[in-house]
């Protein structure tokens, strides 16, 4: 493990941004044979110099002692940890202001390992509406087979949405968490991360509920949960962190207390994130500023030509809501940007959609975002497509509706790609 010179935050008095750190924070070039960046640590098992050292790091890994002062934890075997990992959880941590993260195989893997973690029988999980259509499965129908019930309140209905659903939740039985997603997949919907700390306090009731917030929309450059209250924050890093369309993973960051109980259940289902994904995604990371900074202005420009074209009935970019919108103060005062992912509706219906979708030339047809190609997909029939048409309708989630993911291709050559398959 990299010893405190490689975790150096300052220079002089200057705290070092997020993006100067990725090129270094946390690897010690003099353990891997000066080799400037990380090796692919692809090994299964560590040799133990002792069998009191292998004993120690048991102790340690397994929860059966307190870690000594300075006390690193040894690495034993790449469920458990790997130094690809331990490097890259440390380098995720910084952009989630977090005390600690924990590397995933999939964004899916963080969720639902973290919702293991705190979900017990009986209890319920509170969460926004919609969600990401794997995390709704997931909180549906899935848990309650295990005697969790989730309750869903929509995104747009606000505080009061959400302070209602609590409320009903309390007659089922204690609430393990309030789940966020927010912005929300593909509505762009607002969740006030603040009022939910608020909430969260005054459900106090022996325990109070971990709120876990999937910041995939928007994280980790425009959006910081943890800052505004949330303990726990999920994303799938396959998206603008990976960055590239070329990985599955996820993370989880939070204070290392929140993290444990979700550590020791990633050791025993094994939903960490391989060494190689691992390297792959130190290596995005160092761009991980530049791609998305650079999408989000092209993204600006994409929905401005939407907006205005006859073809196109509404734009839910999160950079057009209106001042009189109620989620327009959260989202100034929770977000540093607009992203890149923001849906719009045809005039029409899924045909009309369809037939869009089908005359793209340079935009891709397919699910996911935050790659750095744009893709266009549509969530009623594919990404939500589990979710009922009333539901759908309700969540807003029409037939109508096309998710873009701009990427960071020449901004007019997306114009002219949207304008040749709208205009015929
Ligand atoms: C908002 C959101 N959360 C979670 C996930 C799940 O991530 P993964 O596909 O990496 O499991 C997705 C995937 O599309 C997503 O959009």
């Amino acid at each position: 493990m990299a010893n405190e010179r490689w975790r150096k935050r300052l220079v002089g008095n200057r705290a070092l941004s997020p993006e100067t750190l990725m090129m270094g924070y946390g690897y010690d070039p003099f353990l891997s044979e000066r080799s400037l960046k990380p090796p692919v640590f692809h090994t299964s098992t560590f040799v133990f110099r002792t069998a009191q050292d292998g004993k120690e790091f048991f102790e340690l890994a397994y929860g059966l002692r307190q870690k000594r002062p300075n006390e690193e934890p040894g690495l034993i075997y790449s469920r458990i940890n790997n130094p690809d990992l331990q490097i890259l959880e440390d380098r995720l941590a910084i952009w989630d202001e977090a005390e600690n993260n924990l590397a995933f195989a999939s964004g899916m893997a963080a969720i639902s390992t973290s919702l293991w973690a705190y979900a017990r029988p009986g209890s319920v999980i509170v969460h926004s509406g919609p969600v990401y259509g794997g995390t709704d499965f997931l909180l549906k129908k899935i848990l309650p087979q295990f005697g969790v019930t989730s309750i869903e309140f929509p995104a747009e209905g606000g505080a009061k949405a959400m302070e209602e659903a609590a409320d009903r939740a309390h007659e089922i039985g204690p609430i393990a968490a309030l789940y966020l997603e927010t912005p929300a997949n593909p509505t762009n919907g607002i969740v006030d991360i603040r009022r939910a700390r608020l909430l969260a306090e005054s459900l106090r009731d022996g325990r109070t509920p971990v709120i876990i917030v999937d910041n995939t929309m928007l994280g980790p450059l425009f959006q910081t949960p943890l800052a505004e209250g949330a303990d726990l924050v999920v994303t799938s890093l396959t998206k603008y962190v990976g960055g590239h369309s070329d990985l599955i993973a996820g993370g989880c960051s939070g204070a290392a207390a929140a993290l444990e109980p979700i550590r020791g259940m990633r050791t025993i289902l094994g939903t960490m994130c391989d060494p190689h994904t691992g390297w792959l995604l130190m290596r995005s990371l160092e761009t991980l500023k530049l791609r998305m900074t650079a999408a989000a202005e092209g993204a600006r420009r994409v929905a401005d030509y939407l907006q205005n074209h006859p073809a196109v009935a509404s734009v839910w970019y999160l950079g057009f809501l209106p001042e009189d919108h109620p989620d327009r103060p959260v989202f100034e005062r929770q977000c540093k940007g607009a992203g890149s992912t923001f849906g719009f509706e045809v005039q029409g219906g899924e045909a009309e959609a369809f037939a869009v979708l089908d005359r793209l030339e340079v935009i891709k047809l397919a699910v996911s975002l935050g790659g750095t190609e744009t893709l266009a997909s549509h969530p009623a029939s594919m990404t939500h497509s589990d979710i009922p048409p009333e539901e759908q309708m309700r969540l807003g989630i029409t037939p109508a509706l096309i998710r873009l993911s701009v990427g960071i291709e020449n901004p007019d050559d997306l114009i002219a790609d949207l304008d040749q398959a709208l205009r015929r």
